[in-house]
């Protein structure tokens, strides 16, 4: 019998000549654990939410891709878990419009307050409604949001929590609700820079919390249907785009 192996999204995908196809799903490289505790990133996060718009702007032509591929409509209800300063927010909340709703919730209040002041700037706070929480407990009903959106916030849980907040996501969507997902990704060519960077991350993890994951595996074993994967790169490190639908 002949058999080939080849690299798929990070599996290892035996194929044998005939009927059968068998998915080996242990072969993706391990991703970085997440050492900091919720306090240390909210504490950090506080510190930097002054300057983050400054420091977050290589990111922006990530988000802003991801909140296209999302699509989010009018009269829509969305949220955004890990909102930042508030950027994505508003955006969000222009596309709902006022017959729509946008929700968000992030640890840090340094982001919380910046992110309301950026939302009465816009003169959106009757369509936007911002929590100070943790993402992997959402206070919310279930199934009640069309849409959830995160932008470079999934990579800062660590491996075991990734699925209790897609657990949470999917909880409270609707019955066929999307979910966009912007993060540094594990798939692909990996080259020196994110070897560079892990290195950071485990060297300074109170400082780089973050680190590349394997984000549209992550949402298919959270039982998420994959409507679109882009790939995109930040500073040579890989960036995965995926949007999905329960
Ligand atoms: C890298 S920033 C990204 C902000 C924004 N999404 C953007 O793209 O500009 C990550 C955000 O996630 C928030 N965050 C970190 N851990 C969180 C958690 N456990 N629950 C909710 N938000 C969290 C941080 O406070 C921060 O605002």
């Amino acid at each position: 019998m002949i058999e080939f192996n080849q690299h798929l999204y990070g599996q290892d995908v035996r194929m044998v000549p005939g009927d059968v196809v068998r998915i080996m799903t242990t072969s993706p490289q391990e991703i970085s654990r997440v050492t900091r505790s919720k306090e240390e990133a909210r504490r950090s996060y506080d510190r930097m939410s002054t300057w983050y718009d400054f420091l977050a702007g290589s990111e922006r032509r990530h988000t802003h891709e991801g909140l296209q591929k999302l699509n989010v409509r009018d009269g829509e209800t969305v949220l955004e878990v890990g909102f930042g300063t508030g950027e994505s927010i508003v955006s969000l909340a222009h596309s709902v419009g006022s017959s729509g709703a946008v929700y968000g919730i992030d640890i840090s209040s340094g982001m919380f307050y910046a992110a309301i002041e950026r939302v009465r700037r816009a003169g959106l706070q009757d369509s936007v409604g911002l929590i100070l929480g943790d993402g992997a407990h959402l206070p919310f009903k279930t199934h009640i949001f069309d849409a959830v959106f995160m932008s470079f916030t999934l990579e800062l849980f660590d491996t075991p929590e990734i699925q209790v907040v897609l657990t949470e996501c999917r909880r409270v969507l609707v019955e066929g609700g999307r979910i966009g997902v912007v993060a540094m990704s594990k798939r692909g060519r990996q080259g020196i820079m994110v070897d560079l960077y892990e290195w950071a991350h485990r060297t300074f993890p109170q400082y780089v919390d973050c680190r590349p994951i394997y984000v549209r595996n992550a949402l298919e074993e959270g039982q998420f249907h994959i409507v679109d994967d882009t790939a995109m790169s930040m500073w040579g490190l890989p960036v995965e785009i995926v949007v999905a639908q329960t």
